[in-house]
C-alpha cells in the first residue's frame, strides 16, 4: 500500500466495486477507511465491492443499524453515520471499541461526523459525474 493520492473514473457500479475489491486485496487490517460523498455517490456500493473482494457477500446499508459486522477471514465493520449528530452517540453502539480492533477493516460513510475525533488510514472521496460515472480519489496519508 503506497502512500499518496490516486484518481480513478468508473463508468458503472461494477467498476466501482472492482476498484474497491482491488483495494481490499492490497491492504491488511487494521485499517479505518473514510468514504466521503453525497447521497447516491456510491459509498455503499464501494463497501459492497470491498467486502466481495474479501469473499463477503450480501452487504446491506447500515443507515438504520449504524454498524454492520461481517466476518470471513477478516472482520469488516460497515458504519453509516448519516443520522448521527454528535460523536457521543456512538458510545452505546460500541464504535470506540470497534475502531481499536486490530483484526478489522472499518469502512465509514459520512466520516465528516467524526473526523475531529478519529484518525483515518485511507480517505476515499467519491463524486458524481453523471448517471453512471463517478470520480474516486483515494488518499493514503
Ligand atoms: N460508477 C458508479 N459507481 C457506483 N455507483 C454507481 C455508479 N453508477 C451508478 N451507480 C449507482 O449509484 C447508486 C449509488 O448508491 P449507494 O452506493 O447506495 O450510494 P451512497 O452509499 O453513497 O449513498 C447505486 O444505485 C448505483 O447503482
Ligand atoms: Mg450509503
Amino acid at each position: 500500500m503506497k502512500t499518496g493520492r490516486s484518481e480513478f473514473i468508473t463508468e458503472s457500479p461494477e467498476e466501482t466495486k472492482k476498484l474497491a475489491a482491488n483495494l481490499a486485496k492490497s491492504i491488511k487490517p487494521p485499517k479505518i477507511v473514510a468514504l466521503y460523498g453525497d447521497l447516491g455517490a456510491g459509498k455503499t456500493t464501494f463497501v459492497r465491492g470491498f467486502a466481495e473482494g474479501l469473499g463477503v457477500k450480501g452487504v446491506r446499508s447500515p443507515s438504520f443499524t449504524l454498524i454492520n459486522e461481517y466476518t470471513n477471514s477478516v472482520k469488516i465493520y460497515h458504519v453509516d453515520l448519516y443520522r448521527v449528530e454528535d460523536p457521543g452517540e456512538l458510545y452505546p453502539a460500541g464504535f470506540y471499541e470497534i475502531i481499536k480492533d486490530k483484526n478489522a477493516f472499518i469502512l465509514i460513510e459520512w466520516p465528516e461526523k467524526i473526523q475531529q475525533v478519529v484518525k483515518f488510514d485511507i480517505l476515499v472521496y467519491i463524486s458524481h459525474l453523471n448517471e453512471f460515472s463517478r470520480k474516486l480519489v483515494i488518499e493514503i496519508p
